[in-house]
């Protein structure tokens, strides 16, 4: 598919809910006793996955005529064994967090992915699940296809995180739920904390303290009893992303997106682009079950170049292909440092957005850990292809917003990753006039 240069967005456009919290919504509804009923939950390829698999396992998940989720639990430790392998598509969280989930339940579980996940590392999570009693059979690397074996009773776990990972946290706080005792986390650099919300909103009894230096840590009492909820599923702000950066680099535009989730945990690309000198407004700001939400109006703005401070990796961690596209319409140099992690996301992120520029006229400099890239000043960029995905829908959605601002198009080889996390971001362009 070609993306061209485009006249001015408008308008007023919703994103689909947020994948973190749709893939711990049902995870935890199958956990609690009885209904728990999920409004905006995405259904994107990625949360599928996770519905499919905790069915697999006893969960009984029904999506009404509304669009409304209802899931019926089977209790802390009542997940049963699943007659065939988990198939976890190309979803990395799916993959972690039900690895975590598993680790305390008396079953034998495999875990198959496509080529993507199959490439990424599980040793992250394989390594302290074991130290709670879970065993892995995996293939060379610690990667998919694997099978582990839970541990029931598991032994609770002292945990520094040794990298910056949500998905690491979550897997041990999941297995902490059906596990004796108090399972203890500390996190140096916080990452996303939508687990821990999410469980104390459930009922577990789960305490965070934050110490001088900002390292969090997190205990959670085992053996909990999880009540249902009524859970509402704020907009993605990691598919926000994309519109966001649209509107501040085609000229002219103004755009609204609505319902947008802006947890300070996930919010690092609004304040990197205001950096940039992008004009993003919050208006409306309001809570919706636990969470910040707000309406963004983002109006097209000249950006120059920036060099982000590493510590705010976690907060814009899947936010970075994207910033790199408004990298290369900025004015000047930008540096971004710190980001090794990006290297083993749904594809080798450096890399593959180091390719695509190049492929599409920008100076850049690929480092180990991050990228240098000259931007254009906001001259439209040459253009070209097609540009190789490799399975990873933000690197197609990030070139695809390079396309609204060059001179002969931007063509992505392959737009199906995209269902996995935005099914909707074609026709959410077509709403705002980007494309025809
Ligand atoms: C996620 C955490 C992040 C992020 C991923 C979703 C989560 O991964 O990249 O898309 O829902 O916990 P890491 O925790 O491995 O950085």
């Amino acid at each position: 598919m070609t993306f061209s240069a485009a006249s001015p967005l408008s308008g007023h456009v919703t994103v689909p809910g947020d994948k973190s919290i749709s893939h711990r919504s049902l995870m935890l509804s199958a956990l609690a006793v009885g209904e728990s009923r999920v409004e905006g939950l995405l259904e994107g390829e990625d949360v599928l996955a996770t519905a499919a698999a905790m069915r697999a396992m006893g969960a009984d998940i029904v999506r009404d005529d509304e669009g409304v989720w209802h899931i019926y639990g089977v209790g802390v430790g009542g997940l049963l064994q699943p007659e065939t392998a988990l198939d976890m598509g190309n979803s990395g969280t799916s993959t972690r967090l039900l690895m975590g989930l598993l680790a305390s339940h008396d079953l034998t579980a495999t875990f198959v992915g496509d080529a993507s996940l199959s490439k990424r590392p599980m040793a992250r999570v394989t390594e302290p699940l074991a130290r709670m009693g879970a065993s892995f059979t995996s293939s060379p690397g610690d990667r998919l296809p694997l099978t582990m074996k839970g541990a029931c009773p598991a032994v609770p776990l002292d945990y520094r995180l040794p990298v910056a990972s949500a998905q690491v946290k979550s897997a041990i706080l999941l297995a902490g739920l059906n596990t004796p005792g108090i399972t203890r986390v500390v996190e140096p650099v916080p990452t996303r904390d939508h687990s821990e919300r999410m469980l104390r909103g459930f009922g577990a009894d789960l305490n965070v303290e934050v110490e001088a230096d900002g390292a969090r840590i997190i205990t959670l009492v085992g053996e909990a009893e999880l009540k249902p909820q009524n859970i509402v599923v704020p907009g993605d702000p990691s598919s926000a992303a994309f519109p966001m950066v649209a509107a501040l680099l085609v000229p002219g535009s103004q755009v609204t997106i609505a319902n947008v989730g802006l947890n300070a945990t996930r919010a690092g690309l609004i304040d990197l682009l205001r950096e940039m000198g992008g004009d993003i407004a919050v208006i409306n700001a309001r809570e919706v079950g636990g969470e910040p939400v707000g309406d963004l109006v983002v109006t097209a703005s000249a950006l120059h170049g920036v060099e982000p401070d590493p510590a705010r990796a976690p907060a814009m961690i899947d936010e970075y292909p994207v910033a790199f596209i408004a990298a290369a319409l900025a004015q000047g140099r930008s540096v971004f440092r710190g980001l090794e992690e990006l290297r083993v996301k749904e594809s080798d992120r450096i890399a593959t957005m180091a390719a695509g520029l190049r492929a599409i006229g920008v100076m850049v400099e690929e480092l180990e850990d991050g990228i240098i890239i000259e931007g254009s000043g906001g001259a439209p960029l040459a253009g070209g292809g097609p540009i190789a995905t490799r399975l990873d829908h933000r690197i197609a959605m990030s070139f695809a917003v390079a396309g609204l601002v060059s001179r002969d198009g931007v063509t992505i080889d392959d737009m199906a990753p995209v269902a996995t996390s935005f099914p909707t971001f074609v026709p959410l362009l077509q709403t705002l006039g980007a494309i025809a």
